[in-house]
């Protein structure tokens, strides 16, 4: 089957060209061809049409072929030329070929034509296949500097400081946040191994953290450290990094991302100082109130406070938070508060009070309420007053309420409160000792007092030996 062939020929004579068409067709070839015999047509046929292959005449009148390969070289075409001519010498043949003709035929020898062509073809075709790789290769480059752009932009716009280090540790790339954290020029931050910015147990716990990673090959959790500047000021950093591997999936390091959290830290310090200085405060306005309170009431001096320690113990016993305990032992230092409403001839009378005497005696518990209802305290302090004096049964005062409604924190309160009051001396008796006050938490536990409650108290008292301090 004959290959199709654009040809352009460059030829005065019109013999020659059938002749040659003639040679192409014998050679396996079915060329589609134009003629043109000057510059200017040779040119117009060039910007017109596509070809594949140019047969040009050496010698024409007022027109030559290395004027055509001249031409050609000018329109930046590599279209091959093969130089089709008489008689010219060697030296003529081999100078057309090094201005860029791709070979040369003499007339009188066509038989070497198909080979010429094939030949010139093959080597174009190979041209061709160069460029485009290059062009491949050109694009592929492109792509690879533009991803580089990319991320490079975003490392440098990030405020976290990236950097890669080899398994030793020594850095090897890094963004300019780095520096900035790290507080060191760039070219002194390069090559920087971690003990050189930290102090020795901090290198020991990132060479532990880094090794974990390399054994694990799973990304470091979130790291905090400290590390000291070249001027040797200490930043708190935290620091997450993964391993990093070549193109074989090898490991050759690390990388990670750094965030100065040296600030949030000091904030962080502030907040807390702020904080315990605000609890101390609390602790001491509650100890005020309460010395308040029993200045007025001096038969009961110590109660609140002993009343505090055994509900502490207590609630230490049945394994309530840390923070509920802390509260309760608040609520249990000013539970009497509203006694500074009651006259003192009452709280301090030596004889049995009245009925109505008791009964004023009882508003005690609203009234340390309503006195503390509207502070905001971290624990329901308002509400364990009120219901220091309920049973479970509603038997209590002042709302009757049920073991449901009432808070555990009251609960544990109430039967504090009863132990130490009766242990107690009053002004209108002396102590009754402390065996009567566990029997009569022994008798109403699960009817006036919480069952579990009760229990942990009397096991407080039975077993761990508790005592009340004066
Ligand atoms: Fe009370």
């Amino acid at each position: 089957m004959l290959k199709p062939l654009r040809v352009l020929m460059v030829e005065d004579s019109e013999d020659d060209a059938v002749l040659l068409l003639r040679t192409l067709k014998r050679s396996g070839y079915e060329p589609a061809a134009h003629r043109v015999q000057s510059a200017d047509e040779m040119a117009l046929a060039l910007a017109d049409g596509t070809w594949d292959i140019i047969f040009c005449d050496y010698h024409m009148p007022g027109f030559s072929g290395l004027d055509a390969i001249a031409l050609l070289k000018m329109m930046a075409l590599d279209i091959p030329l093969i130089v089709v001519s008489g008689a010219i010498g060697e030296e003529t043949a081999l100078d057309c070929i090094h201005r860029g003709a791709s070979d040369y035929i003499m007339k009188g020898n066509l038989a070497r034509l198909g080979l010429a062509v094939e030949r010139t073809l093959e080597k174009k075709d190979m041209r061709d296949r160069h460029r485009k790789a290059e062009a491949q290769r050109e694009d592929a480059l492109e792509a690879l500097r533009q991803s580089e752009n990319k991320y490079r932009t975003i490392l440098e716009s990030i405020k976290e400081g990236y950097y890669e280090s080899d398994l030793k540790g020594n850095i090897t790339f890094f963004n300019n946040a780095l520096c900035e954290i790290w507080g060191y020029p760039e070219e002194e931050l390069m090559g920087l191994n971690n003990q050189t910015y930290t102090d020795v147990p901090t290198a020991k716990k990132l060479y532990q953290a880094h090794n974990r990673v390399y054994r694990t090959g799973e990304p470091g959790r979130m790291f905090d450290y400290e590390i000291i500047q070249k001027d040797k000021t200490r930043r708190h950093v935290q620091s997450s990094f993964a391993l990093l591997k070549d193109t074989d999936g090898k490991a050759m390091g690390f990388r990670g991302l750094v965030r100065d959290i040296t600030e949030l830290k000091q904030m962080d310090k502030a907040r807390q100082e702020s904080l315990e200085r605000l609890h101390k405060s609390l602790g001491a306005t509650i100890n005020a109130v309460a010395g308040m309170v029993e200045s007025r009431d001096p038969y009961t001096a110590g109660h609140q406070r002993r009343v505090a320690d055994l509900a502490d113990a207590m609630a230490r016993e049945m394994r309530l938070e840390e923070s509920r305990i802390e509260g309760l032992r608040m609520a249990g230092m000013i539970h009497d508060l509203g006694k500074i409403a009651i006259p003192s001839e009452i709280l301090t009378k030596p004889t049995k009070l009245t009925q109505v005497e008791y009964q004023i005696v009882q508003t005690h518990a609203q009234s340390g309420y309503d006195i503390l209802k509207d502070i905001d305290f971290p624990w329901p302090i308002a509400r364990m007053v009120l219901e220091h004096h309920e049973r479970i049964d509603g038997s209590g005062y002042p709302n009757h309420r049920r073991d449901g409604d009432i808070l555990m924190e009251s609960k544990i309160l109430a039967i504090a409160d009863v132990l130490e009051a009766m242990a107690s001396h009053r002004p209108y008796r002396p102590s009754l000792g402390i065996a009567p006050a566990l029997d009569e938490i022994a008798k109403n536990k699960g009817i006036l007092y919480d069952d579990d409650v009760a229990d942990v108290c009397l096991k407080l008292f039975a077993e761990k030996r508790f005592s009340f301090t004066t």
